[in-house]
């Protein structure tokens, strides 16, 4: 059975990818989803700010990458995530110096200031890629968040401007605030199977519309997850919550339950179902939506979970 598919133009054994976590840091965690058979790995996101603090932060996690890109064929994706224009190109250009097969641009900004524009964010974020596109020539991902007026138009523009992929979405962690100490505490909940319905609908709207790949990241526990998002048209399917609750080991778990499933349904390849639900082959996919949410909305609620 072929489980191979394209992203970014590397080759991968199959689509399941460790996304950037905490887990992906060192390069014993980075081993352990190796041998949980990773497809391919993210690197956590190099924090322009923590290298402003620490210049050793930089060089622990280009020194990661240099001996996980020599682990053998696994592509090892850097992630960056910069807070100045120099930095996202200084900074990608030493990923790429110490081996990245990739670099992930994780674009994570709260535009906090009320008098700029969207047009001007997105614009910032175009002039961002272009800049680190200049510099290097490994591909270039982009990880977006889902708070555009247009997310579609957004990726179009990316794609336009040099993304050779885009991955959908970022999730933000807003935090909370404890109220014994009245201080904002930093909190993250980790996704269920629930979440991936978001880019779920982004990722069929925009399959076979962009000239880029897609990956998939939220929500995927299970292969069932990676399943949903291959049948819209992603190209590779990442995962973090659920290997950093059940370990690396749920990767492999992961595959094998693609396997089995592709194998009681008859499809020899990705290609047999890939992008099948794509928004594409709909006529008028605006109408389709507002159709499908008139039905949710007098379908009964669903409290069983996903
Ligand atoms: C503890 C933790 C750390 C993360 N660190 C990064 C990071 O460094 N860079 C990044 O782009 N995403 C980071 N993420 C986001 C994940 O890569 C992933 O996109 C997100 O968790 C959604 O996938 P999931 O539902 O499988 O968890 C982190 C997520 C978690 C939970």
């Amino acid at each position: 059975m072929d489980l191979s598919t394209r992203y970014l133009g590397l080759e991968l054994k199959h689509p399941i990818v460790a996304s950037a976590s905490p887990l992906t840091r060192d390069i014993d965690g980075i081993r352990k989803l190796l041998d949980a058979e990773a497809a391919a790995i993210v690197v956590a996101s190099v924090f322009e700010e923590d290298i402003a603090a620490d210049h050793a932060a930089l060089d622990e996690r280009l020194e990661t990458l240099r001996l996980a890109s020599k682990q053998g064929d696994v592509p090892i994706i850097a992630s960056l995530n910069g807070a100045t224009q120099g930095g996202w190109v200084d900074f990608a250009t030493r990923l790429q110096d110490a081996g990245a097969s990739a670099i992930e641009l994780d674009l994570y900004r709260v535009p906090s200031d009320i008098n700029e524009s969207g047009l001007t964010v997105e614009q910032s974020y175009v002039n961002i890629l272009r800049a680190v596109k200049e510099k290097v020539e490994v591909p270039i991902a982009v990880k977006l968040s889902p708070y555009f007026s247009a997310p579609g138009n957004m990726a179009k523009k990316l794609v336009e401007a040099g993304a050779a992929g885009l991955v959908l979405f970022n999730r933000f962690y807003e935090g909370d605030i404890d109220l014994d100490s009245m201080l904002m505490k930093p909190e993250f909940r980790l996704s269920t199977p629930c979440d991936i319905q978001l880019p779920l609908m982004w990722i069929s709207l925009l399959s076979g519309r962009l000239q880029a790949s897609l990956a998939a990241t939220s929500g995927v526990w299970t292969y069932k997850e990676a399943v949903k998002y291959l049948i819209v048209g992603a190209d590779a399917v990442a995962t973090t919550s659920s290997l950093l609750k059940e370990g690396p080991q749920n990767l492999g778990r992961i595959v094998d339950g693609l396997r089995k499933w592709m194998e009681s349904r008859g499809y020899n390849s990705l290609d047999a179902f890939k992008g099948r639900y794509a928004a594409a082959h709909l006529e008028c996919p605006d109408a389709f939506m507002r159709c499908h949410y008139s039905d949710i909305l007098t379908s009964e609620p669903n409290d069983q979970g996903c």
